[in-house]
């Protein structure tokens, strides 16, 4: 459907912070649950509304409230990072949790968790992952959610590739893609060029 690049003064800001290669966990962690707020914000404007009449304390009016409920499926684990940030802004959402773990030689996803709440169907499912670089773990997670029924599908990522983009546009046109910033490349190892490295590491601390 559409591919936004946000290219948002304060994204660009705290993901600068992020790239560094100097920064720690504690710093990597809190500007990426900044960011996601972000993000949530910008993620949720295409949101479709319904009129709903209420009374206000003056008069009655014509107010509005959203169609459908939200689901947010982060995939893990880097994806983790990004669900407190969107259930501060959006605190009603049930969240729904796809494994996927990228072969390091083959560079192909495995799916190795998947837990979805019952509403999924009829849901506004918002995907999230960091990092969008082969596009294959966005691209299989897709696939997974579309299978269990869901039809009004987003996903959103800090970091995007060219390469991951194509992707997504090409095998799930129907997808609304929402990017924090567009890098350059992948490197031989699939890597995101800058990027930021390893999402799920530096998130979690481990390597
Ligand atoms: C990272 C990242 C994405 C995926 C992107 O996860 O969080 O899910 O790689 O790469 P792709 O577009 O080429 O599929 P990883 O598989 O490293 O797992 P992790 O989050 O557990 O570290
Ligand atoms: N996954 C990451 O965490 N970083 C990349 O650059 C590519 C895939």
């Amino acid at each position: 459907m559409a591919t936004i690049i946000l290219n948002h003064p304060l994204i660009d800001h705290k993901l600068t912070i992020m790239r560094n290669k100097e920064t720690g966990t504690k710093e990597f962690r809190q500007n990426l649950d900044e960011i996601a707020m972000l993000m949530a914000y910008e993620v949720t404007k295409s949101l479709p509304l319904q009129n709903i009449e209420i009374e206000t304390p003056i008069c009655s009016m014509t107010g509005k409230k959203l169609v459908r409920p939200i689901v947010l499926v982060p995939i893990l684990r880097a994806g983790l990072g990004l669900v407190d940030g969107f259930k501060t802004i959006i605190p009603t959402a049930k969240v729904g949790h796809i494994g996927m773990s990228r072969n390091e030689e083959t560079l192909q996803p495995e799916e190795y968790y998947a837990k979805f709440p019952s509403c999924l169907k009829e849901a506004d499912v918002i995907v999230l992952d960091p990092m969008l670089a082969t596009g294959g773990s966005a691209c299989a997670a897709i696939t997974n959610i579309k299978k269990r029924g869901a039809k009004n599908i987003k996903f959103a990522c800090l970091v995007a590739a060219p390469e991951g983009i194509q992707v997504i546009e090409t095998e799930h046109p129907d997808v609304d893609l929402i990017v924090g910033a567009l890098d350059e490349k992948l490197n031989d190892k699939g890597y995101i060029v800058p990027g930021l490295g390893d999402a799920g590491d530096r998130l979690f601390g481990t390597d």
